[in-house]
């Protein structure tokens, strides 16, 4: 038995600075009669659905409940009940139907992120609007050579999407290997952050943390606050992770296991990489491997700073993010313990990414992502080439099969990671340095007063589609454009 001490601290490590204040005013359940989360449960899965023959249909409800969230019956949204949504697990190739009813009291509409599919029609079309008490037959058809890799589904109602997705709307998607690669375990890690008030609601978030973007007091692994789960030695797991939160940036490490990262988003690389640490940008995703080792190795997010509010306080001086401590925040803790197992056959060989460094583009565009006050003062615009998302215009168009390149701006002293819907950015230059190898993602993180540049192929769809930053607040605060594939 753990000295209850360090239970608490386990429990106040997931609470973040405002939990550990005893007897403070940061945290409504401390002062009711209302437990806080429960935390140290065995890590659950989200249930699964797989395609079979090349299909999945799948109903998806969006409703209001008391759902299961940090082992509390709590008032947030959830699809099908539950906290994530269910695991949809295809192969390329594959169609996907997915029948979305929305029993909330509110409109939504479901985005299929990172999926290399067609946002036209009742495929990824992020423009749809799904009225409350309606549902909507969603199709979407995978191409025969789509990357395998971890993709998660969410809503995308302009306006309501960081509250819908902080309530609890999201789950995963997997698109499987064309060579199996052996694990013991494939596990789904969807992490996502929430603030829950003493009564077990969710409280609404004041305009200055819209602005910031939000971070939530808990930090969820599968909608469990500080899950467990454990491991025999030499085993090789296969880990999802994915980052559901609205704004939160998680710097991942696992002290004492070793880490081979198979790739980030839809990007794989053709040699897993040895990882210490890795930074995901709200969006992003991480296919991992994990060679365990005996010992008890706890999944910690550290700090991560993505710069300051501008404004205010004159430059830099603005409230930092995130709000937690330098020493970070812990998700979960894996046991490593019991016999050696034999270990796994060697990996396939991963075939190499496409790369258009060498290849010319069609055209050169840039887009300046800015903060800034509006004309009355007051309230802060979030511009992408000095303006707000309009549902009506189209800010790009694009000829089909081009290869553009594209010089993301960032004026402001806070960091936006910006994401292209359906087709893939290669990053070609990040932190002012020309990339040495062929790296693909969908969300790449364009820092406080940085730019990155990308290319991106815009193959095989036609349609009209978006781009934004991925802080979700953002997003909804105007941070985002159309584009047109033609
Ligand atoms: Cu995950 Cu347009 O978003
Ligand atoms: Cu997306
Ligand atoms: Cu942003």
């Amino acid at each position: 038995m753990e000295p209850i001490s360090r239970r608490r601290a386990l429990l106040l490590g997931g609470l973040g600075v405002a939990g550990t204040v005893a007897g403070g005013s940061g945290m409504a359940w401390t002062m009711s009669s209302s437990p806080g989360p429960v935390s140290g449960a065995e890590l659950m899965q989200p249930p699964e659905e797989r395609s079979v023959d090349g299909q999945l249909q799948v109903r998806l409800e969006a409703a209001p409940g008391p759902l299961l969230l940090a082992g509390r019956q709590i008032a947030a949204l959830g699809y099908n009940g539950r906290i994530p949504g269910p695991t949809l697990r295809l192969q390329a190739g594959d169609v996907l139907r997915i029948t979305l009813v929305n029993n909330l009291d509110q409109a939504t509409n479901l985005h299929v992120h990172g999926l290399h599919v067609s946002p036209a029609g009742n495929g990824d079309n992020v423009f749809l609007s799904v009225e409350p008490g309606s549902s909507f037959d969603y199709e979407y058809r995978l191409p025969r050579d789509h990357p395998p890799g971890v993709y998660w589904y969410h809503p995308h109602r302009h306006g309501l999407v960081a509250d819908q997705v902080f309530a609890g709307l999201f789950g995963a998607i997997i698109v499987e290997d064309p060579h199996v690669i052996e694990a013991s375990v494939d596990r789904v890690l969807v992490v996502s952050d929430v603030t829950l008030d003493g009564l077990g609601n969710i409280p609404a978030v004041p305009p200055m943390a819209r602005m910031m973007g939000r971070e939530g007091e808990l930090i969820l692994v599968n909608g469990q606050s500080h899950p467990q789960f454990s491991a025999r030695p030499g085993q090789r797991e296969r880990w999802r992770v994915i980052n559901a939160c609205v704004a939160r940036y998680l710097r991942l490490r696992l002290d004492g296991q070793d880490l081979q990262l198979l790739g980030l988003d839809s990007g794989r690389f053709q040699e897993p990489q040895t990882v210490n640490e890795l930074l995901l940008a709200p969006g992003n995703r991480a296919d991992l491997l994990v060679n365990t080792t005996v010992g008890e190795s706890v999944l910690r997010s550290s700090y991560q700073s993505r710069g300051t509010m501008p404004g205010m306080m004159g430059p830099g001086r603005g409230p930092r993010f995130p709000t937690e401590g330098r020493d970070g925040v812990e998700l979960a803790t894996l046991h490593v313990s019991g016999e050696a197992v034999p270990s796994p056959t060697a990996l396939p060989a991963q075939q190499a990414p496409a790369d258009l460094r060498s290849s010319s583009v069609s055209a050169r565009r840039q887009f300046v992502l800015a903060t800034g006050m509006g004309m009355g003062g007051g309230v802060m615009r979030f511009t992408i080439n000095g303006r707000e998302f309009s549902e009506t215009r189209t800010d790009t168009t694009v000829a089909m099969g081009d290869a553009e390149e594209w010089t993301l701006i960032n004026t402001g002293p806070m960091d936006h990671p910006f994401h292209l819907h359906v087709w893939p950015m290669q990053i070609i230059e990040e932190y002012g340095q020309a990339k040495q190898a062929a790296v693909w993602q969908d969300v790449v993180n364009v820092p406080a007063n940085g730019r990155v540049k990308v290319r991106v192929a815009f193959k095989d769809f036609r349609g009209r589609s978006a781009y934004h930053c991925h802080i979700l607040d953002h997003e909804d605060l105007g941070m985002m454009g159309a584009i047109e594939v033609r």
